[in-house]
């Protein structure tokens, strides 16, 4: 444990940031020992996988803890079903990379999506039509109450919409160390094309063969040519979540404000684009000395330089303020303030 750490290169906003005690731990092992001396200290424990969707105030109190356990592993049973086994540590596109290369489809459209194996769980990473959740077989889990390892199935961890029970505070003391997750057999995989921007993508290839990797590097093209690569432009990729609201309201609103971009969710329900309510407020490529808006993309808000985790703060509150002044809508946050 190293105590008074700068925690700005750890997240992948790079807000300005000290943590009162850190350290990483690659295994189990490791883990549970620093959580006995935290505890012993007294001190409260701050989970941090590759900080991607993580916000860190200038004072982290209590000991941040980075997951960093490693490990993969590719099993292929007599039925053709193949499983891969991965630490909650390993970088999640690092390992769709290597599915891939295997020809092991199915989180393609994942790529180039930032962070830990850890925390795609955690949020149910989605992008392009796909989440990993539905992927997920069983979750390893340290209890961090009960000092020992537990195995969830994929209902236990309760995903939704850019979430899971991990969010909650039935899930917050426990610790994901691996996770087993099941791509199904090769034979039966297929790309997922149905969403608008793949669909225009896939428009100006010709006669395409759709592999996993020819997936992928289409998906790293559409990303790369929308979103600020978090190396070059500190940022939490989408700031807010995508509101949904009842049907009544989304005809109040659309016939005031017809150009709202949105999707039919069910019956009852309409998805708005929460970019499309911020770039509407006005906020697109605006902002602060050391925080806005991406020019390219009113969703993510990105470091100007030198930000601090409470600037990032109240520049989402001013959005928020805004958006729901002139729409009626409260845009939720996606990222987790650590601090
Ligand atoms: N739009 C605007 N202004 C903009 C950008 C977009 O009005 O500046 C409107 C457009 O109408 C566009 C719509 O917003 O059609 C949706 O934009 P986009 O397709 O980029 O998707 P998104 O809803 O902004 C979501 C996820 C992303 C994921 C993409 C692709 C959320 C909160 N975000 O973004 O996930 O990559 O779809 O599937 O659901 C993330 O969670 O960090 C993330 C990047």
């Amino acid at each position: 444990m190293q105590f008074d750490v700068d925690l700005t290169p750890l997240t992948t906003f790079q807000t300005k940031s000290r943590a009162e005690a850190f350290c990483a731990v690659d295994s189990v092992e490791a883990l549970a020992s620093a959580l006995s001396e935290a505890k012993a200290k007294g001190m409260s424990v701050n989970l941090l996988g590759g900080g991607a969707n993580t916000i860190a105030r200038a004072w982290v109190k209590g000991l941040t803890l980075k997951v960093a356990i490693p490990g993969v592993t590719v099993d292929v049973d007599d039925q053709n079903v193949c499983r891969v086994t991965v630490g909650a540590g390993e970088t999640i596109d690092e390992v769709i990379g290597a599915l891939v290369e295997k020809n092991l489809g199915g989180l393609e459209n994942l790529s180039s999506i930032p962070g830990t194996v850890g925390g795609a769980i955690v949020q149910n990473i989605g992008a392009y039509g796909v989440e990993i959740g539905p992927f997920v077989e069983t979750v390893t889990v340290y209890d961090m109450e009960e000092g020992r390892l537990l195995t969830l199935t994929q209902a236990e961890c309760r995903f939704g919409y850019r979430h899971s029970v991990f969010k909650t505070p039935q899930g917050a003391g426990l610790v994901i160390v691996s996770v087993t997750l099941n791509l199904g057999n090769p034979k039966d995989w297929r790309p997922t094309v149905s969403y608008r921007a793949v669909e225009d993508a896939l428009a100006h290839e010709e006669n395409p063969t759709l592999t996993p990797a020819f997936m992928r590097t289409l998906i790293q093209g559409i990303r790369a040519r929308k979103l600020p690569d978090p190396r070059v432009i500190g940022n939490a990729g989408s700031f807010f979540t995508n509101p949904v609201i009842t049907t009544v309201h989304w005809r109040e609103l659309i016939s005031v404000h017809p150009n709202l971009p949105w999707y039919d969710l069910d019956e009852d329900h309409k998805k708005l684009a929460a970019a499309g309510l911020i770039e509407a407020a006005g906020f697109k490529g605006e902002g602060t000395e050391t925080v806005g808006t991406y020019p390219h993309h009113a969703l993510i808000l990105v470091n100007r330089g030198g930000a601090t985790g409470e600037e990032v703060e109240r520049f989402a509150e001013t959005i928020v303020e805004r958006v729901e002044a002139l729409f009626g809508v409260r845009l939720e946050a996606e990222p987790v303030f650590l601090g």
